[in-house]
């Protein structure tokens, strides 16, 4: 395994930080996860789009000009041959004397390492995931994706000891997001999700597959989804960069509408291949797993 740090593309026992970083210090850094399939990434801009916002929002400068970060990323890639894999990419304002305010003048540290993209479900097309709801103990700017992490931390792993994957979160009742995951929900015909707003993250595979759907004639809503709503729904989808789309069909041990094979999630999941693979230029659409 090769990683980057600063420049520079080395094993990571090589990789060192300095223990005054303010990323380790105060979790005081932004980072993205970013897809590759078959050794080219999906969504590239979004996701860098995304980490200049992220980087607005925390008051950092780019570390980069704008053009550096494709060649880095792929550079990375191409060190780390594999299968599918995502590169998480970190920017953190660097090392300084311990204060909260901003130091004077710090270089940002900037981390990126591969991870084989996995699949969540062990049966792809078949098994569908647990989730558990768990109230959204997160600060108010959640649409910043910041490295700080520990409520996410803490409900995902309530989740696992509870023997599910996610924590669906839920705020003054109403959805918000999973604990690492956007959340869709379906009643008919119809497929709605959380709107923009401080309380999630602008998830990129949220928007990719909310406009593959309207491209398609399907019916979608981007309007606030009540408590009630996600515990009657037909079926629940969690989306994220990895995971794709999967269909939640266990929610706080209770059956999800009944219909195991989800047949709006199996729909869903085609378009949105296709549309992934159409816009990465591969011809054989769905092959990719
Ligand atoms: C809290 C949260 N919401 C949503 C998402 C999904 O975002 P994306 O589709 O951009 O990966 C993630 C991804 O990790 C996340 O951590």
């Amino acid at each position: 395994m090769i990683v980057y740090l600063n420049g520079a593309f080395l094993p990571p026992a090589k990789a060192s930080i300095s223990p005054l970083d303010r990323g380790f210090l105060f979790a005081d850094g932004v980072y993205e996860v970013i897809p590759s399939y078959r050794g080219a990434f999906f969504l590239l801009d979004e996701h860098l789009e995304r980490l200049r916002r992220s980087l607005g929002g925390i008051r950092m400068p780019e570390p980069q000009p704008d053009e550096g970060w494709t060649p880095m990323l792929e550079g990375l890639l191409q060190r780390n041959p594999g299968g599918d894999r995502s590169v998480y990419l970190q920017v953190s304002r660097g090392a300084a004397p311990r204060d909260h305010a901003f130091p004077a003048a710090a270089a940002p540290t900037v981390f990126a390492m591969v991870s084989p993209i996995v699949e969540t479900r062990p049966d792809p097309g078949e098994a569908g995931i647990a989730a558990i709801t768990l109230p959204d103990q997160r600060w108010g700017r959640c649409d910043i994706k910041s490295v700080a992490l520990l409520a996410n931390v803490l409900a995902r792993q309530q989740a696992v000891e509870s023997g599910a994957v996610e924590a669906i979160l839920l705020r003054d009742g109403v959805v918000t997001e999973g604990a690492a995951s956007n959340v869709f929900v379906v009643h008919g015909d119809t497929v709605s999700t959380p709107p923009l707003g401080h309380a999630i993250l602008p998830g990129i595979t949220r928007r990719f597959l909310l406009d593959a759907l309207r491209d398609t004639g399907w019916d979608c809503r981007e309007a606030p989804v009540t408590e009630e709503a996600l515990r009657s729904a037909d079926e629940i989808w969690i989306t994220s960069s990895t995971r794709e789309l999967v269909p939640v069909t266990s929610l706080d041990g209770r059956p999800v509408g009944g219909s195991r094979p989800c047949p709006a999630w199996r729909r869903a999941l085609e378009i949105f291949r296709c549309a992934r693979d159409r816009s990465m230029g591969i011809e054989d659409a769905g092959a990719i797993r």
